[in-house]
């Protein structure tokens, strides 16, 4: 394709983009295909011969559109928000356009120096402490992996460099709350911690957070026993309530081991840039990393996830290479993302966080989140003034967790009730929620912060969420 032909098609497919997402709002949400069905819609085979765009947009239209859950509907409430800003956008078709190879940083300077000055941007956006450095990963997960990587190596004297793990005279263990999201206890296992060296703290059963006296009683019970307490992942923001683990009260606790504290604040990192959210992360300046997802609620575009160290070098010691082939004369001088965390080529991905931050303004996004939080409590109030209806969890940040609970109905059959009623608002296309297990029962979690949900949107889905439990089986006899 020349840079000519590429203007054209450019346009064409910029147009189409553009026609889409104005027509969101009317797409049922959930993708509404059988396994199998978007694979049977293409060709066989690769094509010989260049095709014409018009018959690669016609299946995206057809094929592929109807295989995609509309994430960015002013009616999805499921999982986490996932926006996609559209500035956000512009800078990852930049990125593409570019073509640069994130390297080293002789290989982009650009690349790296924007890198640098958007993570310290967001660093200030988010008040986080003077002197915490950051790297955009693409997920919360490898960050996760990367924090638990740091904080073996600092445990165990940089064992990676000699003997690893198997060469310790004592099991290295790690501490998280039971509603951690799944990708901690990956994080942990692939660090080579091992799953039974995981110890799920208990919560507080109201607030769903990590209690930090029966953290210090199970790292107590853990070095007496000839174990060597190494990390805490403080859940800020977990995946099923939003709960926040007590920061400020595990810090002092983790200190006393010597143990890494890392903050995962995949979802609430968000919220960071209102001023008046940052008690979430009370006691920040004694922990040791903490990541977040612009990708989630504040809306730059997947993938782009903020790993942030209070001591750069000790990453940096840990995850470097140095092989002839990627050395230069300004290695002391320059930063190299290739040793802040685990591939060596990384794509431009700070552009599309450039971008966002310039084209539409922080002041948009702040105003944005703040109209989620109230959009949230809002329906919380709703709920908790409606008989059978119930709020299960603090609504700390946007998210909702529910329950219709008809007179007489517990046990299995609330949760038949509650699934059926769930995949009926699912199955209607009019509105996306999850479905999740608290306390060993189903519940609704109505995740708000789609960019486009106002009010409006929020009031509707109570409307069908109220509609749709009446008539689901369960609560007629049926
Ligand atoms: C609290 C929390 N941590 C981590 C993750 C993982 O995020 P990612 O998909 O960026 O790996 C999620 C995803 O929803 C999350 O909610």
């Amino acid at each position: 394709m020349t840079p000519e032909e590429f203007r054209t098609a450019a346009h064409a497919l910029v147009d189409w983009i553009a026609d889409h997402r104005e027509r969101i709002p009317q797409l049922p949400v959930a993708a509404r295909v059988a396994p199998g069905e978007v694979a049977a819609g293409l060709a066989e085979h690769a094509p010989e011969a260049p095709e014409p765009l018009e018959d690669v947009l016609k299946d995206l239209e057809q094929v592929v559109v109807p295989g995609i859950t509309q994430v960015q509907s002013p009616h999805f409430y499921g999982w986490f928000p996932s926006n996609a800003s559209l500035a956000s956008v512009l800078g990852d078709m930049a990125s593409s356009g570019l073509g640069a190879l994130g390297i080293t940083w002789q290989s982009a300077p650009a690349a790296t120096e924007v890198e640098e000055v958007v993570v310290e941007w967001m660093r200030e956006l988010t008040g986080l402490p003077a002197g915490w450095r950051g790297a955009i990963q693409d997920t919360a997960s490898t960050g996760a992996l990367v924090a638990m990587l740091a904080a073996r190596e600092r445990s165990s004297g940089y064992s990676g460099a000699s003997g690893g793990l198997q060469a310790q005279d004592a099991p290295l263990v790690v501490y998280a709350s039971p509603h951690a999201h799944s990708s901690i206890a990956k994080a942990v296992a692939l660090a080579g911690f091992g799953a039974g060296n995981l110890r799920l703290v208990d919560v507080d059963p109201i607030t769903y957070a990590m209690r930090s006296d029966a953290l210090a009683a199970a790292m107590d019970a853990d070095r007496a026993a000839g174990l060597r307490p190494a990390a805490v992942v403080v859940s800020v923001g977990t995946t099923g309530t939003t709960a926040i683990d007590p920061l400020a009260e595990i810090v002092p606790i983790a200190q006393r081991f010597g143990a890494w504290v890392h903050v995962d604040a995949a979802m609430a990192g968000s919220a960071l840039l209102l001023p008046e959210m940052r008690h979430l992360v009370d006691g920040i300046d004694g922990a040791d990393s903490l990541g977040w997802n612009p990708h989630k609620w504040m809306g730059t575009i997947l993938d782009c996830s903020l790993l942030y160290v209070r001591d750069p070098e000790h990453l940096v010691r840990v995850m470097s290479t140095n092989p002839s082939y990627l050395r230069s004369a300004v290695d002391g001088e320059v930063t190299q993302y290739k040793d802040w965390g685990i591939p060596l080529g990384r794509r431009f991905r700070a552009l599309k966080l450039w971008f966002h931050l310039r084209l539409d303004g922080v002041e948009a996004v702040r105003a944005r989140l703040r109209r989620d939080l109230a959009n949230a409590r809002w329906l919380a109030e709703q709920v908790e003034a409606e008989p059978g209806w119930r709020v299960l969890a603090p609504v700390s940040l946007q998210t909702v967790c529910l329950r219709h609970e008809p007179e007489g109905l517990g046990g299995e059959d609330l949760d038949a009730h509650t699934l059926a009623w769930a995949a009926a608002v699912n199955d209607s296309g009019r509105a996306f929620v999850t479905p999740s297990v608290l306390d060993g029962r189903w519940m609704v979690r109505v995740s708000v912060g789609a960019e486009p949900t106002e009010r409006e949107d929020v009031a509707a889905l109570w409307q069908l969420l109220r509609e749709t439990a009446v008539l689901a089986p369960s609560s007629t006899g049926a």
